[in-house]
């Protein structure tokens, strides 16, 4: 199973293995990070599961939506490599894509 690495709050990382089909949400709230809180459950409407992407993999991610940036704009902690977990699908070519789970708002 492809993998994504988690950096939590704190800075440490863990390596969770991604069943098909899940969102990098679903992934990492499934894998016990409780800080991802992802209130509206993957619908685009609290940003609560916003995390900063490894650079690297920014090009394979899908188009951010409207809704989307309108959200990340909200954050106080928007970056370059902001974007809402609950919307990137996990497929396998992100195998290996690091996440940190951005500071709360
Ligand atoms: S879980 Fe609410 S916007 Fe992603």
């Amino acid at each position: 199973m492809p993998k994504l690495i988690v950096v939590n709050r704190n800075g440490d990382e863990a390596v969770v293995e991604v069943e098909s089909g899940l969102t990098v949400m679903e992934a990492i709230r499934d894998n016990g990070f409780d800080e991802l809180l992802a209130l509206c459950g993957g619908c685009c409407s609290c940003a609560t599961c916003h995390v900063h992407v490894d650079p690297a993999f920014l090009d394979q991610l899908p188009t951010m939506s409207e809704d989307e940036d309108d959200l990340l704009e909200s954050s106080d902690h928007r970056a370059p490599n902001s974007r809402l977990s609950c919307q990137l699908p996990f497929t396998d070519q992100l195998d290996g894509l690091k996440v940190t789970i951005a500071p709360e708002d």
